[in-house]
């Protein structure tokens, strides 16, 4: 593929905008812990396998299809038009917010969403595909949260979760798959659904309320320990193939 047209497909701009940066002198490509070679050719051909390119001194490995995770933080919002809050496609480079996409949409996608004041894991994407097999309530992908009430969690209130709560807008019960209690206000419920607000209205059904809620693990992805707050990071090919074989 041509220089500038990689460049164009990773979200840096036009292809006019990115023959533009490699004539200038902006774009250098190395491979591994080769040092990257400054190229002026938006035309030289460039094979995409193991490739990074470097772009005004940041290193860019390139990805064909992106897949990352965020540890979303707490007062961002999912929506790309936030109404309260900053949106948390503020917290991705531009080139993951503008790459191009087939289709109406252009960057990557979060699959699913999390409340304003929720943390914890968070997956994106541009391949369709995958944002519908992961976010499909036909998948059952098992979410798990942790979960902090405002009152002690009662046996009698465990049991109802898992037998099932009708939420207020919709007859048919919803049930934790799991729900493990961690301490007196404290548990981890697997859901494999995604309504709005399920677990915090899950909690009210029963007669509780959350404090605080936290995503660490969708299907076999959990959240690693090292991500802070606010970090998002690419999904290393076995991460993938791990999140993928959970939505079968
Ligand atoms: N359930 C909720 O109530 N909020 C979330 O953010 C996710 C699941």
């Amino acid at each position: 593929m041509r220089l500038a047209d990689v460049l164009y497909s990773q979200g840096f701009g036009t292809r006019r905008v990115c023959a533009g940066m490699v004539e200038q002198g902006m774009v250098a490509v190395h491979r591994g812990q080769a040092s990257p070679e400054v190229c002026l050719d938006p035309s030289v051909d460039v094979v995409q396998d193991g490739l990074v390119l470097h772009v005004q001194g940041v290193d860019w490995p390139y990805h064909a299809k992106a897949y990352l995770m965020m540890h979303k933080p707490a007062a961002v919002e999912c929506s790309q038009r936030p109404s309260a809050y900053p949106s948390v496609y503020s917290l991705l480079p531009a080139p993951l917010r503008e790459r191009p996409v087939r289709g109406a949409s252009k960057g990557v996608q979060a699959v699913g969403r999390l409340d304003q004041d929720t943390t914890g894991l968070l997956l994106f994407s541009d391949d369709g595909q995958f944002i519908h097999r992961m976010a499909s309530p036909k998948r059952h992908v098992p979410k798990i949260y942790r979960v902090v009430t405002r009152h002690a969690v009662t046996e009698v209130q465990q049991q109802r979760l898992l037998e099932g709560v009708v939420l207020e807008d919709d007859p048919v019960p919803v049930c934790a798959s799991r729900c493990t209690r961690l301490g007196e206000c404290a548990l981890d419920l697997t859901l494999t659904q995604g309504k709005y607000h399920q677990v915090k209205r899950m909690l009210a059904a029963v007669g509780n309320r959350v404090e605080h809620l936290h995503r660490w693990r969708i299907g076999a992805l959990d959240l690693p320990q090292d991500l802070a707050p606010g970090q998002w990071r690419w999904l290393s090919p076995d991460e993938l193939a791990r999140a993928q074989d959970a939505a079968l």
